[in-house]
């Protein structure tokens, strides 16, 4: 069994400012950074404020940014660092900060809002729904999220970019849009709810431009640019290009 002091710089601070403190804490075999924040809250700061829940990876909220990348506290384990590196840990940065490590993620909640739910298909009773089961696979991958917003923070669009936040929704939520653009039971267009203008015009799919660093920080792996961005695009740009809907707007237009 070998345990060993390790050095960890901690953000603490409030609405009105703050700043990071430097911290010796004993890290055993086997742990994670969380393991590390619940002992430094019991033995040097017990007014340090966390959030988390599972422990598991699977509720999402212990998210923070460990040595400036967003992660998950609980699914970073000690042993990815070196015993003599100097460990940081700072709240999400793309979100207001509540006090230490915790932030008031509710813009996401917001941008969920906005986005329509699903519209049951007219006609067919729940329960007698029928799909391929390549699209129950393809939009499982989505249903993954544990809505951890690591993804939502790490994008360059709001995250440098506090101005562009009511214009876009962030990868997860455009993952929502293409979810339900891509479901075949999904019947918005039927009531008139045109998913892929909406993502262009209301939810800001154009800010995003493929870098996948969202991707990149996702604890659940999902392929949230190639599966779920890039298609959504690709669906939103054919209909732009479709002749049909450019006929349809022009005698609509001219209507009007
Ligand atoms: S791929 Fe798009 S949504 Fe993802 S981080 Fe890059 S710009 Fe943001
Ligand atoms: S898509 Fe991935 S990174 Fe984004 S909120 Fe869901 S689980 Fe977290
Ligand atoms: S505590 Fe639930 S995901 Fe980390």
């Amino acid at each position: 069994m070998t345990s060993y002091d390790a050095s960890f710089r901690v953000w603490r601070g409030d609405t009105d400012g703050g700043g990071l403190e430097d911290f010796t804490v004993e890290v055993n075999e086997g742990e994670v950074v969380l393991d590390i924040i619940h002992r430094l809250q019991a033995t040097q700061a017990p007014d340090l404020a966390v959030r988390w829940n599972c422990k598991a990876g699977k509720c999402g909220s212990c998210s923070a940014e460990i040595n400036g990348r967003p992660r998950l506290m609980c699914m970073t384990r000690m042993s990815v660092f070196t015993r003599e590196e100097v460990i940081t840990v700072t709240p999400l940065r793309a979100f207001p900060v509540v006090r230490d490590l915790v932030t008031d993620v509710s813009f996401n909640y917001d941008k969920a809002r906005e986005v329509p739910s699903f519209v049951p298909p007219p006609g067919v009773a729940p329960g007698e729904y029928r799909m391929q089961q390549i699209d129950v696979e393809r939009s499982q991958e989505f249903r993954k999220c544990i809505e951890c917003f690591l993804c939502q923070d790490t994008c360059h669009v709001v995250r440098d970019h506090e101005e562009n936040k009511p214009a876009f929704a962030g990868p997860r939520f455009l993952m929502r849009v293409a979810e339900l653009d891509m479901h075949p039971l999904d019947a918005a267009a039927d009531a008139g709810l045109d998913r892929k203008r909406t993502a262009q015009e209301e939810h800001g799919l154009g800010y995003c431009n493929i870098t996948k660093c969202c991707t990149e920080v996702c604890p659940e792996q999902i392929k949230i640019t190639d599966n779920a961005l890039i298609p959504l695009k690709e669906r939103a740009v054919d209909r732009k290009y479709d002749p049909l809907v450019w006929l349809g707007n022009k005698i609509t237009r001219r209507r009007t």
